[in-house]
């Protein structure tokens, strides 16, 4: 296939684009500069535009670690969005987020173009595991514990009608006031809600795995990496 439709087929750049940044040096093929725009490339080639590679898939997935501060969203007016934190050529491949976290969380978001998975992992009746570590402002005692476990009732208010959380896993870490809690369900606030349900308060929320697949500790806030093929099936049979 010619350089110059490789790019455009990966939503990277159209023709003349690519014409430019190869006479501009910007593009390697397996780490040479491209030669010229209409050169032929196999499936094979790892093709780089600035360094970073560009993925050729009908479908990218993104793991990202969000940093606190950022809003899981294509766009918004007023804040910094996690696509804003990918490099200029991807945000031209209409990724969006795979469900939100909060603002003030960080941690794992899956950044897609595939809305049939995405639709999937998040359908309420797969209860695909998310699993967060956090911190409280006081110790929770076992019988908050067990009431969590089982599933705590929240008040209604304006996000939400009253309801029942479904029944999560909770690691509580020695000093009690820390742990990891596994959701199978994800309403807004879930979290912080069930804390201040138990009297206490949610002082840090990170996602540390979703679906089955772990945030990559190698990953520091507002870092990014396209899933491995392994993780890619993992997410794939999360979705079936
Ligand atoms: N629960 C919360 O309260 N916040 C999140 O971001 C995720 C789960």
């Amino acid at each position: 296939m010619r350089l110059d439709k490789y790019m455009t087929a990966a939503g990277i750049a159209s023709r003349k684009e690519t014409a430019h940044y190869v006479r501009s040096g910007r593009i390697t093929v397996n780490g040479i500069p491209a030669a010229r725009a209409d050169m032929q490339v196999d499936a094979a080639a790892c093709i780089c535009l600035d360094g970073i590679q560009v993925a050729f898939r009908e479908v990218t997935y993104i793991m990202m670690n969000k940093p606190q501060g950022v809003v899981s969203a294509t766009d918004d007016p007023t804040e910094t969005t996690v696509i804003d934190l990918l490099p200029k050529q991807l945000q031209k491949l209409n990724l969006f987020p795979c469900g939100r976290l909060d603002k003030n969380t960080t941690g794992f978001v899956l950044l897609t173009t595939d809305g049939v998975l995405s639709h999937r992992i998040l359908a309420p009746k797969r209860h695909v595991e998310k699993v967060y570590r956090f911190a409280v402002k006081y110790p929770l005692s076992n019988a908050d514990i067990t009431r969590l476990k089982d599933g705590v009732t929240l008040a209604s208010d304006s996000y939400a009608e009253e309801w029942k959380t479904a029944p999560c896993k909770i690691l509580l870490y020695e000093d009690c006031k820390s742990g990891e809690i596994t959701l199978t369900e994800g309403k807004y606030h879930e979290i912080k809600r069930m804390m201040e349900a138990m009297h206490n308060q949610i002082t840090a929320l990170s996602r540390i795995a979703f679906a089955g697949i772990l945030l990559d500790a190698a990953l520091a806030p507002g870092e990014w990496r396209y899933l491995t093929a392994e993780e890619e099936e993992t997410l794939q049979n999360a979705a079936k």
